[in-house]
């Protein structure tokens, strides 16, 4: 039989691996690590299986763990020792994450990022402290039931002020890169000044520049104990309907100083990923969340997928789709696979 086109021939094992057109590298990944500044124990995360939440005593323990893998780079959250409505032990010289900083930046080669926001430590859950929500006229929206009480909603211009303190305060315990995750209106700028006033002008910014209002981030507020205690996050992030507006979003981040631009979550938002890395020259990051961690480790459970094959062939779409980094809990698993010969 003559066939010209037998595509085949490539797929034969001695070449396919010469004809790849993509590839995972340990350096690709980021591991989002949790420090609890309310337990002295190592703490499992039941949604997450695997993760843990570690004292500040273990924290340098643990990142020398995920160096270990062949991993470089983590993504710091922090679950404080008490919450108040503004949030303010986010940016206390003595909170959880400028503790594990210093410690981290001084015993170790990580290179650690900061989530900068507001949730796990305001004791309402939101991303910022919070203000009546009003009508385009100025009047009060009141919430559905009896009482007639206000909505109450977070408030944006200040919620910049105390991302401006957060980030000053991680920048000087160490954090080599701030992530804003909050998707307030001009945050990237804020942040920008901030550093550059404080004399961090050489600290990145990754911005949550695309960060969809998502049922996929259930696990993490357990994990982190950062779930809103009343309402949802859509007043702030993005609407999963939305990908025109992804753009509009990364346009102002890109505008504002942003140095890495994140998409989060991964896997349901491949489409933006890509057009991200279409439009712009920025390096792009893909979030692979908590949600998507768990529905593959449940699944594994059951016996009903390959946990190590499913999470390689996800982490690599989310690269084939335009990623340069992704952040993900199977960063230690997929690492530790990739240099043992897969
Ligand atoms: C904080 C933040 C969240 C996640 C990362 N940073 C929670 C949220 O927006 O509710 C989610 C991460 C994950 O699900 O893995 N704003």
């Amino acid at each position: 039989m003559n066939l010209t086109h037998r595509p085949r021939r490539l797929r034969q094992d001695r070449v396919r691996g010469l004809v790849s057109e993509t590839s995972l590298e340990p350096s690709d990944l980021i591991a989002p690590v949790f420090v609890d500044a309310t337990t002295d124990e190592r703490v499992p995360i039941e949604s997450m299986p695997g993760h843990e939440r570690v004292p500040i005593d273990g924290i340098v323990d643990r990142v020398e763990a995920v160096l270990e893998t062949g991993v470089e780079a983590i993504m710091l959250f922090g679950i404080p020792e008490s919450k108040d409505p503004e949030g303010s032990r986010a940016w206390a010289e003595d909170g959880v994450i400028q503790e594990a900083l210093r410690r981290v930046t001084s015993e170790t080669d990580a290179y650690v990022i900061t989530d900068v926001c507001l949730c796990e430590y305001t004791d309402h859950g939101h991303c910022g402290p919070l203000e009546e929500e009003l009508r385009t006229d100025g009047s009060i929206v009141e919430a559905d039931g009896p009482a007639c009480e206000p909505t109450l909603t977070v408030d944006n211009d200040a919620t910049l002020e105390a991302l401006e303190r957060i980030v000053v305060s991680h920048a000087r315990a160490g954090a080599d890169m701030v992530a804003p995750s909050g998707m307030m209106d001009g945050m990237v700028g804020v942040v920008r000044s901030a550093l550059d006033e404080a004399g961090f002008e050489r600290v990145p910014i990754m911005s949550y520049a695309a960060k969809y209002e998502s049922a996929f981030y259930g696990p993490f507020r357990d994990a982190a104990d950062g779930a809103p205690s009343f309402g949802n996050r859509r007043h702030y992030q993005m609407d999963p309907a939305n990908s025109r507006e992804a753009m509009r979003e990364v346009r102002l981040d890109a505008e504002q100083g942003a140095d890495v631009m994140m998409v989060k979550p991964a896997l349901p938002y491949l489409d933006i990923v890509s057009a991200i890395r279409r439009e712009f020259d920025h390096p792009v990051a893909a979030y692979n969340v908590s949600g998507e961690y768990a529905m593959l480790q449940a699944a594994a459970e059951k016996g009903w997928l390959d946990l190590e094959d499913a999470a390689l062939e996800s982490l690599l779409s989310i690269k084939r789709a335009g990623a340069d980094l992704i952040l993900t809990y199977f960063a230690e698993d997929v690492a530790e696979g990739l240099t043992g010969g897969r």
